[in-house]
C-alpha cells in the first residue's frame, strides 16, 4: 500500500523534524473535587494577640471564628463525601437492632476482619469500656508512644503505661521508613519481668501519632504477634489511622507494592485479638468510634460497660446516620487514590518546610508535620513550654493553629508529681482529611518561615496558672514567663 507508506513517513518525519517534543508525566492532583465550601475567617495580629490573651495562651482555648486555618486536629475534622452524606439521610434510628448497626457490623467485619464490635461515641470511649473490661490497679500495658487518652485511661485506673517505641523514634533528622515500631527487645524485657496475669494487653498504635505520625511495619506487627502469642498475652491495636498505615507499608515496605490497600489492612488485623477505633481519623467521620473483638466472650463482658456508659449495643454512643456514614468511611478511608491525595499533602507540607530549612519530624508523617521546636526555639528554657511558645507565635503569625506534643501534654508523673520532659518538643500541624487545599499549605509553610527567621529573638515562653490534676494541656491556663 504505497499510500500508506508515504502517509508513515510523512508522520515520522513531521513528529521528528517539526513536534520532536517529550511527553511530559502528568503532575498530581486530587481524587475529587469541590460540592461544598464552607468560609474561612482572616485576622489581624493584633486581633489574634487579644484572643490568645484571652484563651489564657491555650490553644484549645482558642474560638474556631478566630482561627484562620486549623491544623489543631485531623480528628473529626475531615470533609464526608457525597455518598457518605446521602448514606447520613438513610440512617435507622431504632434503638435496638438498627439496620444501620448491622451496616457497620458488616463493613467491619469485610474490610477489618473482626466478628464482634461495640460502637463508641469516639475512640477514647472505645477504650472506657475495653479497659473498664480488663484493666486493673497495678497493671502494666506496654506499648509504642501510648496515645494521651490511651495513656489517661491506663494511669486513671493506677494501672501503668509502658512505652517500648524504638529510640531511633527520637532522631528527628533520622530518615527510616518505619519509625513508629516498637523496639522487640524492650518489649520483651517488659514481658519477661512482670507475669502475664498483669499484662492485660499489649497496645500497637498504628500509625504512631506521638512518634510523629509514623508507620509500623508488617514486620514489625508480625513479630509484636508472636511475642504475644509466646508470653500468652493480648494484642491491642489502636487503629486509629490504619488505613494510613496500610498505605505506608504498600509503599516503603518489601513485598507490598503490588498488594491492595484492603488485602494489607485485612493481613495487618489478621494478627490482634482487639481493636480500638477512632472513627474521626481513617473513617472519615466527624464523630464515632468503636471496639472490636475476635473474643465473643470477651465481646460480651465488654458489653456492659457500653450500656453503662455508652447506649443500648447496638447503637453505643452513635446514632444512626454517624454509623452508617461510618460503614461508608471505611470503604472510602481505605480506597489507594484517596490515601495517596492525603499522604501527598502531608508529603507536600514537609517538602515546603525543607525549601526553608525547617526542622520536623522525618519523614513527613501521615496526618500532620511534627515541627521540632527544640531545634528552632534554641533559647527558651524547656520549664517554659517551647513547643507550646512555637505555637503561640505561629498562631499570632497567621492564625494558623497547631497542637503542642511536649511537656504539657506529657503531664506530671502521677507518683512523684513532677513534671515529665520528653525528649521530643513537637508542634503538631495535623491535616484535616479532604478539606484544605495546597494553597494552605503554602500559607502555613511561610507563616512558619517567617517565625523562624526570627527564632533568634524569641527567648521566653510560658508559666502554668492553672492545671487539671490528669490530661492538664486540653484545659491548661497559661502566662508569658516571667
Ligand atoms: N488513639 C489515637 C492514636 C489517637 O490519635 C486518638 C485521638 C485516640 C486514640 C482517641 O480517639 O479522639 O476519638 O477519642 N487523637 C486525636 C488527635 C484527638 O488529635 O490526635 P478520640
Amino acid at each position: 500500500m504505497p499510500y500508506q507508506r508515504d502517509f508513515e513517513n510523512l508522520n515520522k518525519s513531521f513528529n521528528h523534524k517539526h513536534i520532536n517534543h517529550k511527553i511530559m508525566k502528568l503532575p498530581f492532583s486530587e481524587s475529587y473535587r469541590i460540592k461544598m465550601v464552607e468560609t474561612i475567617k482572616r485576622s489581624t495580629r493584633s486581633e489574634r494577640a487579644t484572643w490568645i490573651k484571652e484563651a489564657n495562651y491555650n490553644l484549645f482555648g482558642l474560638k474556631s471564628d478566630h482561627v484562620f486555618i486549623d491544623l489543631l486536629t485531623d480528628s473529626g475534622t475531615g470533609a464526608m463525601s457525597d455518598n457518605q452524606w446521602s448514606a447520613m439521610m438513610q440512617g435507622d434510628e431504632s434503638y435496638a437492632g438498627s439496620r444501620s448497626y448491622y451496616n457497620m457490623e458488616n463493613a467491619i467485619k469485610e474490610i477489618l476482619g473482626f466478628d464482634y464490635f461495640i460502637p463508641t461515641h469516639q475512640g477514647r470511649a472505645a477504650e472506657n469500656v475495653l479497659y473498664s473490661t480488663i484493666v486493673k490497679e497495678g497493671d502494666i500495658l506496654p506499648g509504642n508512644s501510648h496515645f494521651d487518652t490511651t495513656k489517661g485511661h491506663i494511669e486513671f485506673r493506677k494501672a501503668h503505661a509502658v512505652d517500648c517505641t524504638i529510640d531511633e523514634a527520637a532522631d528527628t533528622q533520622l530518615e527510616i521508613a518505619f519509625k513508629g515500631n516498637v523496639d522487640i527487645a524492650k518489649l520483651e524485657k517488659v514481658l519477661k519481668k512482670y507475669p502475664k496475669e498483669k499484662i492485660p494487653v499489649v497496645i500497637l498504635t498504628i500509625t504512631n501519632n506521638t512518634a510523629g505520625g509514623q508507620p509500623v511495619s508488617m514486620q514489625n506487627i508480625r513479630e509484636v504477634s508472636k511475642l504475644c502469642s509466646k508470653y500468652g498475652v493480648l494484642l491491642q491495636m489502636d487503629a486509629a489511622r490504619f488505613a494510613e498505615n496500610a498505605y505506608f507499608i504498600k509503599t516503603r515496605e518489601e513485598g507490598f507494592a503490588e498488594k491492595s490497600i484492603k488485602d494489607i489492612v485485612k493481613e495487618m488485623f489478621s494478627y490482634v485479638d482487639i481493636m480500638t477505633m477512632s472513627s474521626k481519623k481513617d473513617a472519615i467521620v466527624n464523630m464515632g468510634g468503636f471496639v472490636a473483638f475476635k473474643s465473643e466472650e470477651l465481646w460480651k463482658r465488654s458489653q456492659m460497660f457500653c450500656i453503662l456508659n455508652e447506649g443500648f449495643i447496638t447503637y453505643g454512643g452513635m446514632s444512626g446516620r454517624d454509623m452508617n456514614a461510618l460503614a461508608e468511611g471505611l470503604k472510602e478511608g481505605t480506597d489507594f487514590d484517596y490515601l495517596e491525595t492525603r499522604i501527598k499533602q502531608v508529603e507536600y507540607l514537609g517538602q515546603k518546610l525543607d525549601e526553608f530549612s525547617i526542622p520536623y519530624q522525618r519523614p513527613a508523617g501521615g496526618h500532620a508535620i511534627f515541627v521540632d521546636a527544640k531545634k528552632i526555639l534554641t533559647h527558651v528554657p524547656k520549664e517554659e513550654f517551647i513547643a507550646q511558645t512555637l505555637g503561640i507565635e505561629l498562631y499570632l503569625e497567621a492564625g494558623v493553629r497547631g497542637v503542642e506534643v511536649g511537656a504539657l501534654l506529657a503531664d506530671r508523673d502521677p507518683v512523684t508529681k513532677e513534671n515529665r520532659y520528653p525528649d521530643l518538643e513537637l508542634l503538631r500541624l495535623a491535616i484535616p482529611r479532604r478539606t484544605y487545599t495546597n494553597n494552605h499549605m503554602d500559607v502555613v509553610a511561610v507563616a512558619l518561615k517567617n517565625v523562624y527567621d526570627k527564632r533568634e529573638s524569641i527567648k521566653r515562653g510560658y508559666q502554668i496558672t492553672y492545671e487539671a490534676p490528669i490530661m492538664r494541656h486540653f484545659t491548661i491556663g497559661l502566662k508569658p514567663a516571667e
